[in-house]
């Protein structure tokens, strides 16, 4: 808003190009395929920077090919769209389903929403938010977005952005999603587990509602999947508009993956052209790392190279520092000095779901974290790892958006060729079932082999979630649902931690349950500098607590509420502010469930014996399956699958208690338990 200057557009100039639509609509709208000059939906006039975005927006190849999109949307109701990263799959095909809803329902007291998911919060956010600003609407009103613990989005909204796990979320409240005409699932090629459970719930709801309409849209040709998965679904393919990209392997395999992402960009901000570079790492703490020695080494190469912007992109970054990436490269120091560049240090956010505009150089090492499940063990980690071709494909592919570019591959020919598995495995297939079997149980499926999964995950992987339901009381014997089963999925949390949360009025420590809880979905709270190693470990000595890690947890959230969130503090004590600051509002949040379930919020007196006692045998009825007993050999057992397992060097109990919980398995060159408390053998 604020600067309306009002632009004379004439009534008839046909510049949509759309030709068909643009009925009179609440009287603000014209007819004959022109501009309006007033906002369909709130009625007031647009503001130059609509038009400036519109005029942007018809250079999408998406453009191309409206007319095309929506005859087929009216001719087809499942349809599968596939095209280039940054053809504007995104922010404009939700836009054109919109008016194309909108035109036929004609009606517009009717309710109707057009769904959008994504798999990632950062993208539903940032996307949601670029779409508000194309429609020129506050963000929240018709145009919102919906993701775990944050609903921006009101009673006139119109077109729904959310994470493809909260639409999992409403269907588990609304099977049959009746508020939404048209629901499209954005990054189907991702086959992240919520997007798959929707693709083979959705199959179900599309023949019982035939007036719903699906859009599956992808990166890449895993649409063919896709397509014979929904028979009969007709595809499109965006024509899209890659620049060439040269490719560049290393000679010999690097050790040090980060120092040569590092000498990589130092060599092309010294030796290129201008162009910005994004470089692919695995997480936040190695990007946080990357940066400051990035800025680093080029603070120290003096006024003979152009400044940078230095920009890192992780999932838990706050939404200010991630419209950074949108900035431009800093201008050049004086006039005629060498121009400045945008370094974009990103994990694989930025390989299909956000776009950047600006990329000339691509740096891929090579490696993504993956999570990994082994149902027979029944451990599920968090790895480090090699990524696919196709990742690879997808990741080079970045620095053609706007001009030829080169990407620079941080491994040899010979490993991508030979080492290099030619598709990720979808989530399905790596992923502990536990929590995906209780929300398909919620949905109402009772057979869960004969479900229709876009890929079936192994039997046995389903009967190890199936046995974890049943322990844990969530399921009867049959496989039903229970009244337990039915309130611990209402927490987005894996069912052990649900499970101790739901018990844990009854042994009168619910409110320290919900810190622990909350602490342990936050991520890794203590911070240990390489420099001050000693310091750190000594702080986190301090918040030490005999029984075990997650009464450490518990201590120092205590200590940060104490000490009033103070940053300072939080710096002096060694502990990650912006982890502490995430669980505290996951905290809020559980607690809002727990109100809304009738659970109850209490603490047993401080002073009390009991106090830990109580806090310890909660956890015990969460995490029975979980434990771990010491041999006279003295290492582990673990009890469930004898496993031999350590101790984690992180843990603070020194003491070897005979009976532990642990929260994680951790498999490196030693199988490690961590975040451990000491239990008795008789919980
Ligand atoms: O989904 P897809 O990868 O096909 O593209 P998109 O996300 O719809 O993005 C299309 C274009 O919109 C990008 O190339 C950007 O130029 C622009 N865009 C932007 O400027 N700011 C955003 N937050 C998102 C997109
Ligand atoms: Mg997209």
């Amino acid at each position: 808003m604020g600067t309306e200057r009002k632009r004379n557009v004439s009534l008839f100039d046909d510049a949509t190009a759309t030709g068909t639509n643009n009925r009179a609509n609440g009287g603000t709208s014209v007819h004959g395929g022109g501009v309006p000059s007033y906002n369909r939906w709130n009625g007031r006039p647009y503001t130059s920077t609509y038009y400036e975005i519109l005029e942007k927006r018809k250079m999408l190849p998406v453009w191309q090919q409206k007319e095309e999109f929506l005859k087929m949307l009216r001719e087809n109701q499942t349809l599968i769209l596939v095209g280039e990263t940054g053809c504007g799959k995104s922010t404009q095909i939700p836009q054109f389903v919109l008016e194309a809803v909108e035109l036929e329902s004609g009606d517009k007291r009717k309710k109707f929403m057009v769904a959008c998911t994504l798999p990632r919060r950062i993208a539903a956010m940032s996307v949601c938010r670029r779409v508000a600003n194309e429609m020129d609407v506050t963000i929240g009103e018709e145009v919102g977005y919906s993701i775990l613990f944050e609903d921006c989005s009101s009673e006139k909204t119109v077109l729904k952005y959310l994470t493809d796990d909260m639409l999992l979320r409403e269907a588990t409240t609304d099977p049959s999603l009746e508020r939404c005409k048209v629901i499209i699932l954005d990054e189907a090629h991702e086959r992240t587990l919520a997007t798959d459970v929707l693709c083979g719930h959705l199959k179900e709801v599309l023949k019982k509602r035939p007036d719903l309409k699906l859009v599956v849209m992808s990166a890449n040709l895993e649409a063919e999947k896709f397509q014979s998965y929904f028979v009969g679904a007709p595809l499109m393919k965006v024509q899209g508009r890659l620049h060439p990209v040269e490719i560049f392997y290393t000679q010999e395999p690097e050790r040090d993956y980060l120092e040569a992402a590092i000498r990589t960009v130092v060599q092309i901000h010294m030796c290129e052209p201008p162009g910005d570079i994004l470089v692919f790492l695995t997480g936040e703490e190695e990007i946080e790392d990357v940066c400051c020695k990035i800025a680093k080494e080029v603070r120290n190469m003096g006024d003979q190279v152009g400044p940078v912007k230095v920009v890192p992109l992780y999932p838990t970054l706050s939404p200010a520092m991630q419209q950074k990436i949108y900035e431009p490269a800093p201008p050049p120091v004086t006039e005629d000095g060498p121009t400045g560049r945008k370094i974009v240090v990103s994990t694989n956010i930025a390989e299909t779901s956000l776009t950047i505009d600006g990329i000339v150089y691509v740096i891929d090492p090579g490696f993504a974290k993956q999570k990994f499940y082994n149902p027979r063990v029944r451990v599920e980690s968090l790895l480090v790892s090699p990524i696919s071709k196709e990742s690879a494909q997808q990741r080079s592919g970045r620095a053609g958006r706007t001009q030829p570019g080169k990407c620079f591959r941080l491994y040899t020919e010979r490993s991508f060729n030979n080492d290099l598995q030619p598709q990720t495995y979808p989530e399905i297939l790596r992923s502990n079932l536990a929590n995906t079997v209780l929300t398909l149980k919620k949905l109402g499926v009772d057979d869960l082999v004969h479900f229709d999964f876009v890929d079936p995950p192994a039997p046995e992987a389903l009967m190890r979630a199936l046995e974890v339901l049943n322990y844990l009381g969530a399921l009867d014997d049959v496989g039903k649902l229970t009244k337990l089963g039915g309130t611990m999925s209402e927490f987005p949390l894996d069912p052990q931690i649900a499970k101790m949360l739901v018990v844990s009025p009854s042994f009168n420590c619910s409110n320290e349950i919900l810190s622990i809880a909350a602490m342990l979905s936050a991520p890794n709270c203590f911070i240990r500098p390489r420099e001050t190693l000693k310091a750190a470990d000594e702080a986190k000595a301090r918040f030490g607590h005999i029984d075990g890690d997650h009464l450490t947890l518990l201590n120092v959230y205590h200590a940060y509420k104490q000490n009033n969130e103070d940053q300072s503090w939080c710096n002096e004590n060694f502990v990650n502010q912006r982890a502490l600051r995430f669980a505290d509002n996951m905290r809020q949040q559980l607690a809002r469930i727990m109100a809304r379930s009738n659970l109850r919020l209490c603490s047993t007196d401080f002073n009390s014996r009991d106090y830990y006692v109580n806090i310890r045998k909660a956890m015990c009825a969460g995490y029975f399956m979980k434990v771990a007993h010491l041999e006279r050999t003295g290492h582990y057992l673990t009890v469930k699958n004898n496993q031999v397992v350590h101790l984690h060097p992180s843990s603070c109990l020194d003491n070897k208690p005979e009976w532990v919980i642990y929260n994680e398995f951790v498999l490196t060159s030693r199988n490690f338990i961590r975040t451990v408390t000491d239990v008795r053998g008789e919980w």
